[in-house]
């Protein structure tokens, strides 16, 4: 029931028709029995201050934050989580006695699945696809698990190199390398890998014929996660399953996240079974 009292949520990006939060968020709330609904609000970047000062003004108890402005909202916020310091990205704001607080949550998401499924990461040597947004949070959480080496791969050889610059320098990880997507060595490298991410866009719908690597570089001691989620099966996913290795998809990091941020806004932990039920739902 919506009353007087019920809590205002919600994700302010654009574009943002195509969002699951909405529905991830709004299930938690009635199967949790949190008083509170959450929207997508789409918003243009000359109207975030906007947004925001209204969001704050009308008591909201926080919001998610997408592209394009997980960056663009940081001078807008009162204080940031050390995470979100270390990122220079917030997906999560949380009003906390009046001032707002940003977080960043997706590298919370990304390890999630990782641990759900006993994937090991410590001192492992793992290979991240890609050099955006995504790819730095997921090599965050990488570092923040004690990984043991990063290879970061990218087609525009210069951003995985900046991005390396600021795993050194910020977040004092020195065992990074850099390399283009199609350097004749990501081979060499994917034989010593335990884990591949990929966190480029390549496979994302209506593409989803496309693949970021050759086929043939997939090899039956890697877990290969594909952070895209739509589709579910991507063609990276399907070559990684047709040559033994073990696979995970999208949505784990998905759900991951936004249960992070839930339990951030409300206090709430997500129960397992609650979170195996959205999964369920949200494949189906
Ligand atoms: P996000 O916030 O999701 O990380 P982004 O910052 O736009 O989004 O990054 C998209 C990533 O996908 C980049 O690493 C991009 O590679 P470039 O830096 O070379 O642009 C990668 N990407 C997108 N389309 C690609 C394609 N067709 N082939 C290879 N990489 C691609």
């Amino acid at each position: 029931m919506i009353d007087a009292k019920t809590t205002l949520l919600g994700i302010v990006g654009d574009p943002v028709e195509h969002s699951l939060s909405p529905q991830l968020h709004n299930y938690l709330f009635k199967r949790l029995n949190v008083n509170g609904r959450y929207l997508a609000f789409r918003v243009k970047p000359d109207a975030l201050s906007r947004a925001v000062a209204g969001l704050d003004a009308l008591g909201a108890t926080g919001f998610n934050v997408t592209v394009p402005h997980k960056q663009a909202i940081i001078p807008l916020l009162d204080s940031l989580s050390p995470e979100a310091q270390a990122l220079g990205a917030v997906n999560t704001v949380v009003r906390e006695r009046g001032r707002l607080v940003g977080h960043n949550t997706d590298w919370i998401g990304f390890l999630e699945p990782l641990s759900a499924n006993d994937v090991h990461i410590e001192a492992q040597h793992a290979v991240v696809l890609g050099a955006g947004g995504a790819a730095l949070g997921v090599v965050y959480g990488l570092i923040r698990a004690h990984v043991g080496h990063i290879s970061v791969v990218n087609r525009t050889l210069h951003k995985a190199q900046a991005l390396a610059q600021h795993v050194r320098q910020r977040l004092n990880f020195k065992q990074v390398e850099t390399l283009a997507l199609d350097d004749n060595a990501l081979g060499t490298v994917l034989r010593t890998a335990t884990l591949l991410v990929n966190a480029t866009s390549v496979g994302l719908w209506p593409h989803s014929d496309k693949i970021p690597i050759s086929r043939d570089l997939l090899l039956p001691q890697l877990t290969v996660y594909d952070l895209v989620y739509n589709p579910l099966e991507t063609q990276l996913l399907k070559a990684a399953r047709a040559v033994g290795a073990d696979t995970l998809d999208g949505l784990g990091m998905l759900i991951g996240q936004a249960v992070a941020a839930f339990s951030l806004w409300t206090g709430v932990d997500v129960p397992s079974d609650e979170v195996a039920k959205l999964r369920e739902r949200l494949s189906s």
